[in-house]
């Protein structure tokens, strides 16, 4: 499954996120590859605990939890904190699978990490295509390979077991903000036809309505989640 959100950030707090991006301290995006990623992966990265990377991560947590449709296409339970990374010319990220397990590192005086499932991988476009060349993100999804390159504030989820890459950037320099959910449904072909059920629901309601067939089709989704989500 691949679904495009698109205008999850307004203008305004794109431009705000890469005002605040601008000045940060990027780091190598090495620093939080796994031991085969590592070789694959030329990209910056803002460092996880860096309060830029935190504060602008909330302002996005937040879109998202305004968002019906990342809701109803993710049924997250958790989401991990957002990250950043840049890829400036000759930059790329080659064909890899993301980890399955990710931790949160605790604040400081509160308890363990927390682990997230990484059920879907998120990329959240910050730069306008017309601002750089190449780094389209290439998903080996069920379907074929799919380009993904979006408008700024524009979101793209999928599933976080797919192989991926990110094509050379060749011009310009292409920024995003990147994270992984860990879903309430771990089936990816249960949390799909959900997905597919709630649309069609919701399109349904809009043509007709909440006639008594309506009622009883919004009823079995919710039996259906009751039946397979885990929280
Ligand atoms: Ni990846």
């Amino acid at each position: 499954m691949l679904v495009h959100i698109p205008n999850l950030l307004t203008g305004e707090q794109v431009a705000h996120l890469r005002g605040q991006l601008a000045g940060a301290d990027w780091v190598d995006g090495k620093a939080t590859a796994g031991p085969q990623s590592v070789g694959l992966k030329k990209n910056l990265q803002l460092p996880q605990d860096a309060p830029a990377a935190r504060v602008l991560g909330d302002i996005i947590l937040g879109a998202l939890g305004q968002s019906e449709r990342f809701m109803s296409a993710t049924l997250a339970l958790r989401v991990f904190p957002p990250s950043f990374n840049r890829y400036d010319p000759g930059m790329e990220f080659g064909t890899h699978i993301d980890n399955a397990i990710r931790f949160v590192k605790p604040s400081p005086g509160t308890g363990a990490a927390i682990r997230v499932r990484t059920d879907m991988s998120a990329t959240l476009f910050l730069t306008d295509p017309a601002d750089y060349d190449g780094g389209e993100l290439v998903v080996e999804d069920t379907f074929g390979i799919q380009k993904v390159k979006l408008p700024a504030g524009d979101l793209v989820i999928y599933s976080a077991t797919s192989r991926h890459h990110v094509t050379p950037v060749t011009g310009g320099s292409r920024q995003s903000s990147f994270f992984w959910i860990q879903s309430m449904v771990k089936d990816e072909a249960a949390r799909t036809m959900l997905f597919e059920l709630d649309h069609a629901v919701q399109g349904l309601r809009r043509q007709v309505g909440d006639n008594e067939q309506v009622v009883s089709l919004t009823g079995l989704y919710h039996n259906l989640v009751r039946r397979w989500a885990e929280t």
